[in-house]
């Protein structure tokens, strides 16, 4: 028996799917425990091209059983087409996705609330994926939220989404009438009741169960620390847990019962959205990782905002998941650049800062304080030893270790599985 949690450490793309990709094929479960379809896992398969967006990317292992906790909002339009992508692509699904019954559901005035907040918050936007993510939360700690087991039960659902539809009626007039809205919410509404009846279950029981069983679970974040409602650069942030605390929240898994932590880490920085990132790069450099890194949306593909490794974030981050292992990721990304710079600290005013502040005017200030290190040349693409690394290589992930704290277990050089360095490490679940 062994649990592990994957976790993103920065603002979330730091290449958690090819990660938990790697692993899933020892897990007998693969447990979603937060956010919903926002997210995007790139996983390369079977060499095709899979993005996963409320699915566990455990999916795609063909041995793996995969829940959809109760901490994720679910958006069943959003999850009936998923299934269709996969099926088509000769994945079997069926049977092998289980969806808790008290996860809570996004409908369409979720995703028209989305949209107008963020069109009317002018300068203050949070630049959301518009998916309905944050006001499927509200409604869920507001208590007026609608969780699947009621969405399945037309005699609970029915009065519930009406008193939603009256609350939300003055704020929802640009979309239309009230009787559109609700026919928006109802017009799939007997089709995606059908489909996703035989996928519901008692969340939390099933893990217990498997737990009982002695299963091996790996529960996989969606997001990443940086954008936690509560350790995140708030307001900026997803409407949810993603830190590994979370896990327990969104799943039912007992907090004594979390073995290992794993986190993603890219060997620089990105965030899509709105929000403070001191290491940004606005010049030539941060295009140019951007082109090398392919780093565009996995969702809603928007150029990702790219810059510096940020050791303040990262080493905060590592902390709050008690991550004893990390997995870096696109460090291939970084050839030819040089000289590389690190942040170790911030500077706001006269202050040195080595810790990231929780106040949001002294994260919208920092200004980084960069150590620099030579650059390393030559194509690394292909390299299956740590040994076989430049030096100057070696010496960038040796440095981001102690830096922030926790050794690499593995270090990922491209989106396939075999473009992957395993290093010598104690981590129990060797891919
Ligand atoms: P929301 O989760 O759609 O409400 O968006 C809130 C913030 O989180 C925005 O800055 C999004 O760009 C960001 N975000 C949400 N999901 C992801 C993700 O999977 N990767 C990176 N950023 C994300």
């Amino acid at each position: 028996m062994s649990t592990l949690v994957v976790v993103g450490v920065q603002w979330g793309d730091e290449g958690k799917g090819k990660i938990v990709h790697l692993l899933g094929h020892q897990a007998d479960w693969v447990v979603r425990y937060q956010g919903g379809n926002n997210a995007g896992h790139t996983v390369i398969f079977d060499n095709k091209h899979f993005v996963l967006h409320l699915i566990p990317s455990g999916i795609l292992q063909p041995g793996t059983q995969c829940l959809i906790g109760n901490g994720v909002v679910v958006d069943p339009e959003a999850l009936h087409e998923e299934v269709r992508f996969l099926e088509k692509r000769n994945v079997h699904v069926r049977g092998r996705l289980h969806v808790s019954d008290a996860a809570h559901v996004i409908l369409a005035y979720h995703r028209y609330l989305d949209c107008l907040r963020e069109d009317r918050a002018g300068g203050g936007k949070i630049g959301t994926t518009r998916r309905g993510i944050g006001p499927a939360y509200s409604d869920k700690v507001g208590r007026n939220g609608i969780r699947i087991a009621d969405y399945l039960n037309p005699s609970v659902f029915r009065p519930l989404l009406e008193r939603n539809l009256r609350e939300k009626a003055p704020l929802l007039k640009r979309f239309g009438s009230l009787s559109k809205i609700r026919r928006d919410v109802l017009k799939s509404y007997p089709a995606l009741k059908r489909f996703l009846q035989p996928l519901v279950t008692d969340g939390p029981h099933l893990v217990y169960r498997a737990m009982e069983k002695r299963k091996k679970i790996l529960f996989e974040s969606a997001q990443g620390t940086m954008l936690d409602v509560d350790f995140g650069t708030y307001p900026y942030v997803t409407s949810s847990n993603p830190v590994a605390g979370g896990v327990c929240i969104g799943s039912g898994l007992a907090p004594n019962r979390l073995d290992e932590v794993l986190g993603v880490v890219k060997a620089y920085t990105t965030r899509v959205g709105e929000g403070p990132f001191p290491t940004e790069l606005k010049d030539s450099l941060g295009e140019a990782l951007r082109r090398r890194g392919m780093e565009y949306g996995a969702t809603t593909g928007r150029p990702r905002r790219c810059g510096w490794f940020d050791a303040v974030a990262v080493r905060s981050a590592v902390r709050i998941n008690g991550c004893q292992w990390l997995a870096l990721t696109k460090l291939d990304v970084l050839e030819g650049t040089h000289p590389l710079r690190i942040a170790v600290a911030y500077r706001v005013g006269n202050k040195r800062l080595k810790e990231f502040p929780n106040d949001r005017q002294m994260q919208a200030e920092a200004e980084p304080v960069y150590e620099e290190m030579p650059g390393f040349h030559g194509s690394i693409r292909g390299m299956k030893r740590y040994a076989q690394l430049p030096a100057n290589a070696r010496a960038y992930v040796r440095r981001l270790e102690q830096l922030v704290g926790a050794p690499f277990a593995m270090i990922s050089l491209g989106r396939s599985r075999e473009e992957t360095i395993i290093l010598d490490s104690k981590f129990p679940w060797k891919p």
